[in-house]
This record gives structure tokens, sequence and C-alpha cells, in this order.
């Protein structure tokens, strides 16, 4: 029998995230939670390879359960107020009630809106989040954040709404596209870069067997990840402090996603490009050295990842982004700053002039 891992998220709400193969068709962990009705939301690229399964593993391990389920179109560009109305409408026109449960079945991008839509519908239902891809898996569909962009900035609408468990099964990892694995792994080195340094040197040394999809490095670096995760997570829920770490990297990624409409750089690929800027700032503010910023571009170019924005995007159109990023506060621009491997902080009052240098280049 196939060992999973398990890592438990602490505090005020507890769950378990169970990483392993084959989880999308194990019914009774699937329904381990479930107190009603189930609703399953996915998107029209994943639901094709697993929706089905999932429906099957449900209805065997709770024979007579009503389950309705609905499906976006795929991408970024689906995370937006009206597509979350159309979920709302979905649930409510299948007529789950308040004990019901919603399955986020996909990327971030699923879990970001499904888990929302768990969050709004008869003022919170449970969510259970079922993450296909690496960067949910490690990342998204931990920590309770949920949200829907706007034109001026992702994630700008949505709640903190904990999921009930998070199953994530690795053998999805075989069908997803080799640049959405490498986008993943941009935010696995991002929890190397800001507070576990020798966990780098095991990425460095790994990189070849997770590049390859290897089962046993993929699982190693999810647990690790998640476990990361869940200790932030657990220390600072509603990001009054420490969980702004895990943003390290974002704002510049956010800035350039948001400078591209959502039609670019995929959401990892835009954090490994902020990562590296949030490196060249760090070095311009004398807290890391160019060795450190070297490595850390190294690593994410070995993972085939972009290390430098995409070319034509506009310094100020970038700063205007970063002004309205949910980090910046009304005392001026706000970064995670880096103090080389395995060591962050937030900085507050970063002067635009810094900024500026490195959006220069
Ligand atoms: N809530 C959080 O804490 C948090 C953290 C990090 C990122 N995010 C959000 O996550 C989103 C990005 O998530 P993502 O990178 O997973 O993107 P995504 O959800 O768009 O998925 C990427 C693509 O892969 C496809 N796909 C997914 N699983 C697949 C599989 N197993 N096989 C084949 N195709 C598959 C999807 O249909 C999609 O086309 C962003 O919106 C970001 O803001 C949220």
């Amino acid at each position: 029998m196939t060992q999973h891992r398990t890592v438990d998220v602490g505090g005020s709400h507890l769950y378990r995230i169970t990483i392993g193969p084959g989880l999308l068709d194990d019914g009774a962990l699937l329904a381990a939670t479930l107190r009603g009705d189930a609703f399953v939301v996915s998107d029209d690229a994943v639901a094709p390879l697993y929706l089905q399964r999932v429906l099957d593993a449900l209805s065997a391990a709770r024979p007579g359960l009503r389950i309705g389920h609905w499906t976006m179109p795929a991408g970024e560009g689906s995370k937006t107020l009206a597509t979350f109305g159309q979920a709302i409408d979905a649930i409510a026109s299948a007529g789950m009630r308040r004990d019901a449960t919603v399955y986020a079945l996909g990327g971030g991008v699923v879990g970001d809106l499904a888990g929302f839509a768990a969050a709004a519908w008869m003022r919170g239902v449970d969510c259970v989040q079922l993450p296909t891809t690496l960067l949910a898996m490690v990342d998204s569909s931990v920590g309770g954040k949920t949200a829907v962009d706007l034109p001026q900035g992702k994630n700008l609408v949505g709640a903190f709404h904990p999921p009930r468990a998070v199953l994530a099964d690795t053998a999805a990892l075989r069908t997803l596209p080799a640049r959405e694995l490498r986008a993943g792994l941009a935010e696995v080195v991002k929890y190397g870069a800001i507070v576990d340094a020798p966990f780098l040197d095991w990425l460095e040394a790994n990189a070849d067997a997770l590049l390859a999809g290897d089962d046993a490095a993929l699982a190693e670096a999810i647990a690790r990840s998640c476990a990361h995760k869940a200790a932030i997570v657990e220390r600072d829920p509603y990001e009054h402090g420490d969980r702004a770490l895990l943003n390290f990297g974002h704002t510049f990624g956010h800035a350039i996603e948001t400078s591209q409409g959502y039609g670019g750089l995929i959401h990892g690929e835009a954090v490994a490009v902020g990562m590296v800027q949030a490196a060249l700032l760090s070095e311009r503010l004398g807290l890391s050295s160019a060795a450190d910023t070297a490595r850390l571009r190294g690593l994410l170019r070995r993972f085939g990842l972009p290390v430098e924005p995409p070319p034509g995007l506009d310094p100020d159109t970038l700063l205007a982004h970063m002004r309205l990023d949910k980090k910046a506060q009304s005392g001026g621009l706000r970064f995670i700053v880096w103090d080389g491997a395995g060591r962050a902080r937030v900085l507050a009052g970063v002067p635009e002039s810094e900024v500026r240098a490195v959006l220069a280049g």
C-alpha cells in the first residue's frame, strides 16, 4: 500500500494536508469531512481528466449523495467577479445547503475562485481543496486565502476561508504541462529562499529529478513546502506579520501580471522574475550580496524559469500597480526583502527611487 505523507495545519482552524498518488480516487478520504451535499468546481482543462473520477469516488463512498458540479474556462482570465457570480449561480441552482462542501478540483485559479465561492455561499460552507498543479499543491491550496482579480490588480476581492482538508494527488502532476510544473517550482524555491537555506541546497542537488517529474523528489518538495506554509500560516493566519514573507517576489510579480493583463507570464513565472527583482532591490539596500542574487537566479534558470522582466513593460505602470498591491500600505511601498539564503523580512517605506532603479535594470 502506498504511504501518504501528511502535514497538519494547526492554530484556530485545524486541517490536514494529505500528499500522495491516487487520492482523487480515494472516496473515503474525499468524503471524510463531508457533512451534507457535495459540489465540485473545476476548469475545462482539468474536468475532462479528473472530474468523473472524483464524482464516482464520492458517490461510491456515500451512496445517494447529492452532488453538483460546475466547470469554468481554464486560466487566470477566469478569476473574475463575473465568473465568481456564475459559480454562485451554479451552486444556488444545484440547491446546495448550509452543510454542503465545495470541492475545488484544479490549480490555483480554481482553488481561489471556488474557495471564495465557498466562503460567500450562505456566509460560508466547507471547502476541500483538491490541487492538481504543483503551484496549488505547495502554495495556494493551503492557508485559506481566496480571491478574484480586478482589472486594477490581483486578488483584490476575496476572503480568508481555510479549507476543511487538502488532498494533493501527486499522480495528477503527470498530466500537467511542463511549463506549469516549472512555474510551481518557483514557489518551491521561494520557501528555500525565505526560511530554509538547506532546502536550497537540496533543490540544487535534486533539480534534474524534479524536472523529470520523479515521484519521490516531487513528494519531498511538496511535503517540505507545505510544512513551511503550514507553520507560517499557523503563526499568522490573517497576515498581520510573518505570513507576508510568503509574498517574497510577489509585489514585482503581481505588477508584471497586471501590466500584461493576465495574458503574459503565468503566475509562477512572474514570481520567479519578481524574486530576482526583490533580490536586486535587497542588494541595492545593502541587505544581501550579488552572490546571493546570482545563486537564486541560477537555480531559477535551471528550472527553466524567466529571471528578467518581459521587454516593453513601463516602469511607471509597474509602480502604479505596486502602489495598489495589498502589501502597499498608506506609509509607502512595502517589500519583502531578502537577507540571503533562508532569511527574509518585511520592510516598509522603501524609497520609490530604489524600486525604479531595479525596474530600469
Ligand atoms: N490563495 C493563495 O494563497 C495563492 C497562493 C499562490 C498562488 N495563488 C493563485 O494561484 C493561481 C495560479 O495557480 P496555478 O499556477 O495552479 O494556475 P491555474 O489554476 O491556471 O492552472 C494552470 C493550468 O494548468 C491546467 N491544469 C491544472 N492541473 C492540471 C493537470 N493536473 N493536468 C493538466 N492540466 C492541468 C489548468 O487548467 C490551467 O490551464 C493564481 O491566480 C495565483 O494568484 C493563490
